[in-house]
């Protein structure tokens, strides 16, 4: 069984393809942890996810949630899209926000989501983004849970 699925990304436009690519696989309910340090591309590959989703404009409407914590988007699925950043832990209001979001049956898409892991329910797919040079990334695909049982073979 494959433990993982790992990209090489040589320009935010292949880092969105990549994040299209899984967006297209994606369901209602599904949790995605994206965790990589600043400028790795959580966001842009958020981008390519809204877009296979169907948001209108993805490219320009997708940025991080970073002040306001969360960002909330209409396509074939809703899209709640949060940033932890700011936070060193999530906690209280955050942390009850957060589980509306993961049981609402949207897509939920967490910057940073190593601030709240144990927020995280038993299934999600955590994309790790590295950066590997000016414009080159790493990015790899892990997931947890039963849910995802046959999810890295469809990638
Ligand atoms: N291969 C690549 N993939 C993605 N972004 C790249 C790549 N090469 C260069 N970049 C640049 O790196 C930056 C990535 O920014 P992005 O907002 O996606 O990162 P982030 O991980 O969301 O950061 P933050 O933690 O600040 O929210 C952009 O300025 C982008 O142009
Ligand atoms: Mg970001």
């Amino acid at each position: 069984m494959k433990k993982s699925v790992r990209f090489s990304s040589h320009s935010p436009a292949q880092t969105k393809k990549i994040g299209e690519r899984i967006g297209a696989l994606l369901k209602g309910g599904d949790a995605l942890a994206l965790v990589g340090e600043l400028g790795a591309g959580k966001t842009t590959f958020a981008k390519g996810v809204a877009k296979a989703l169907g948001v209108p404009g993805a490219a320009k409407t997708v940025v991080s949630p970073t002040f306001t914590l969360i960002h909330e988007y209409e396509g074939r699925e809703k899209i709640y899209h949060l940033d932890w950043y700011r936070l060193d832990a999530v906690r209280g209001e955050d942390a009850f926000l957060t589980e509306d979001c993961f049981g609402s049956g949207a897509v939920c898409l967490v910057e940073w989501a190593g601030r709240g892991r144990a927020l995280f329910p038993e299934n999600y797919i955590e994309v790790r983004f590295r950066h590997a040079g000016l414009s080159s990334r790493k990015i790899e695909i892990f997931t947890r849970g039963a849910r995802y049982a046959d999810f890295l073979k469809k990638i």
